[in-house]
């Protein structure tokens, strides 16, 4: 199909709702540690751990410190990108909705599954991670296109008026899937025996799923979340796959597979 961008849209992308954010600067909030003693003491167990959580550490990871709490571990970044990637092949765009300091979108880039990555993080520092993060693991040039911003306002945008978007951020419900890794509520999120998906924060299973329903969707949550739960928001017909993901026999988390609601063809 051609393309439907007109002059006007490429002179003036300020009156966009939502562009593509240029390369950030690092903030005195991203932090390339090297030696405990200059780890904050509740990031030191993580930190202890960088090598299994990015493997290529030393090329200059950053993080901030709140980032080290949700980050993904890359074995389990690049198994969710591995199971991602059998999902209908006519989805070729994905956007990662909560990019955090880049864990899933570069394992997302680095699969080659996608013709493009839309990563988006509403946190300018920790998207300055992000990308100095891709970099060091030399994702190439454009494959992730990142997005400053909150990802609930850019979906519901690319849903009800995707001509306010940048033409690089409209993709279409058909052709995208959703990857969404929400924070599941800071670092005791929860010590119950089964995790009530409802009332995790700041977003709770209901505004996600409402945000998401008509995409192919994947959602990172707690490895105890109330399966029965997660079994009702399977479309009539439907079926939800749930896997857990686990390093060193450990489940880390769990991922549930969704199909689109209602997809147009
Ligand atoms: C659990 S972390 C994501 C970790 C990421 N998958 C990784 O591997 O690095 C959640 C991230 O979502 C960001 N966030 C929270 N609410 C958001 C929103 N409405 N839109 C975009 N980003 C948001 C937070 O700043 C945080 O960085």
């Amino acid at each position: 199909m051609e393309s439907q961008v007109s002059e006007q849209d490429m002179e003036g992308s300020s009156s966009f709702s939502f562009v593509p954010a240029e390369k950030l600067e690092l903030t005195d909030e991203c932090h390339h540690y090297e030696h405990k003693s200059e780890v904050p003491w509740d990031i030191q167990k993580y930190f202890s751990q960088r090598y299994s959580i990015f493997s290529w550490y030393d090329e200059g990871i950053c993080m901030t410190d709140d980032a080290w709490f949700g980050v993904t571990p890359e074995p389990v970044a690049n198994q969710v990108a591995s199971d991602m990637a059998k999902i209908d092949a006519k989805k070729r765009v994905l956007i990662d909705m909560f990019a955090g300091a880049g864990g899933n979108s570069i394992a997302f880039a680095l699969s080659g599954r996608w013709d493009r990555v839309i990563a988006i993080e509403r946190d300018a520092a920790t998207l300055a991670c992000a990308q100095n993060n891709a970099e060091c693991y030399e994702v190439e040039d454009g494959v992730i296109t990142w997005v400053h911003g909150d990802s609930f306002v850019y979906l519901d945008t690319l849903l009800k008026n995707p001509d306010s978007l940048h033409p690089d951020l409209r993709v279409g419900v058909d052709t995208s899937a959703v990857f969404a890794s929400p924070p599941w509520g800071g670092v005791g999120y929860s010590t119950d025996d089964v995790f009530d998906l409802y009332t995790m924060q700041p977003y709770g299973l209901k505004e996600l799923t409402e945000a998401y329903e008509r995409f192919e969707h994947a959602l990172y949550l707690p490895r105890t979340s109330d399966l029965r739960q997660i079994a009702k928001l399977a479309p009539q017909g439907t079926k939800i796959e749930v896997v857990q993901y686990c390093m060193e026999g450990a489940s880390k988390a769990m991922v549930a597979y969704i199909p689109g609601k209602n997809e147009s063809t």
